[in-house]
């Protein structure tokens, strides 16, 4: 593939050490601080990320983009841990959250990346579940950490192999923050959370999202209204007084492809609406 075309980046952007293949590929080098929980999401234009009734959506909308698979693979490659829920895991059955099955042809990249920065040879994988209704033979689950319930541990005792490690977060539900807290005790810093818009929701209610990456597809998908084809967050829904602000950090095109990479200050997501507070009073 022919590399990513930087048409932004903010100068206080950090870049990390990656194997020269990486390196073109990418258009620079990309880095991510030791303890972050950062999401990754394909979009149509109109902000569609799942269409509930198809299997692997997010891969038709993304088109199987080069550049969205490599930023996959790159994204993956930089984790200690990839989180998703139990809706994703379905709808990607045989899937596998690791940095090759994204983009194959930089495996070998990969792993260098992975070994130069100190990190296990994959990523560790995590699923968020209050019913505990997964299927078992999932080869992802192999060694995974479940994070549920006391009623889906007791569902899942017995029926995952051995190697999977299944945590109860709560009794009956609990936020998505305690599942971060859970995978922080496990002694991983960074986490990378690909969904989906349930999870994404919980992620951001709770103020524990601290990037965004975040490609359009150029693609317009459509609604008929109902839920089927939500954005990447789903199940919350803020007042415009409320709005979440994001800084842009960078900007990376691929044919038509746009990548984009958010930055959502962790202390208080709302020290970053002061300017576009300022400009809407502006305007009267
Ligand atoms: N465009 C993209 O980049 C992208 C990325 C990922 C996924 N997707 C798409 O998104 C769709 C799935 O959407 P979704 O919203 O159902 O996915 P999801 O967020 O991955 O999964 C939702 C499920 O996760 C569990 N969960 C979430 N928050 C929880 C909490 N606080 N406590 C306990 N369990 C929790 C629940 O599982 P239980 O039902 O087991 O209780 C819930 O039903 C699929 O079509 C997929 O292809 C798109």
């Amino acid at each position: 593939m022919n590399r990513l075309e930087t048409l932004f980046e903010s100068p206080g952007l950090q870049g990390g050490d990656m194997p020269k293949q990486l390196q073109e590929l990418y258009g620079g080098r990309l880095a991510l601080p030791d303890a972050t929980v950062y999401g990754n999401f394909v979009t149509s234009i109109d902000g569609v990320a799942a269409i509930k009734s198809e299997l692997r959506s997010s891969l038709g909308i993304s088109g199987g983009n080069p550049g969205d698979r490599l930023i996959m693979g790159l994204l993956r490659a930089w984790a200690d841990v990839v989180l998703v829920g139990a809706g994703t895991l379905r709808a990607h059955p045989g899937g596998l959250w690791t940095p090759a099955q994204a983009y194959p042809l930089a495996t070998e990249s990969f792993r260098r990346l992975r070994e130069q920065a100190g990190l296990t040879i994959a990523p560790q994988f995590a699923v968020l579940s209050g019913s505990g209704r997964l299927d078992t033979r999932e080869p992802s689950l192999k060694s995974a950490t479940v994070i549920t319930t006391q009623l889906g541990r007791t569902r899942l005792e017995g029926a995952l192999p051995k190697t999977a490690t299944i945590v109860a977060a709560g009794d009956e539900t609990f936020g998505p923050a305690a599942a971060i807290d859970i995978l922080r005790s496990q002694g991983h810093g960074r986490i990378l959370t690909e969904g989906g818009p349930t999870v994404m929701a919980g992620l951001i209610k709770e103020k524990v999202l601290n990037e965004l990456f975040l490609t359009i597809s150029p693609v317009l998908a459509g609604r008929n209204g109902g839920s089927t084809r939500p954005g990447f967050i789903n199940g919350i829904a803020f007042e415009p007084h409320d709005f979440i602000g994001a800084i842009l950090m960078s900007v990376r095109l691929y044919g038509s492809h746009l990548f984009l990479r958010y930055e959502l200050p962790s202390s208080d997501y709302k020290d970053c609406r002061a300017p576009l507070a300022a400009g809407v009073n502006k305007l009267g």
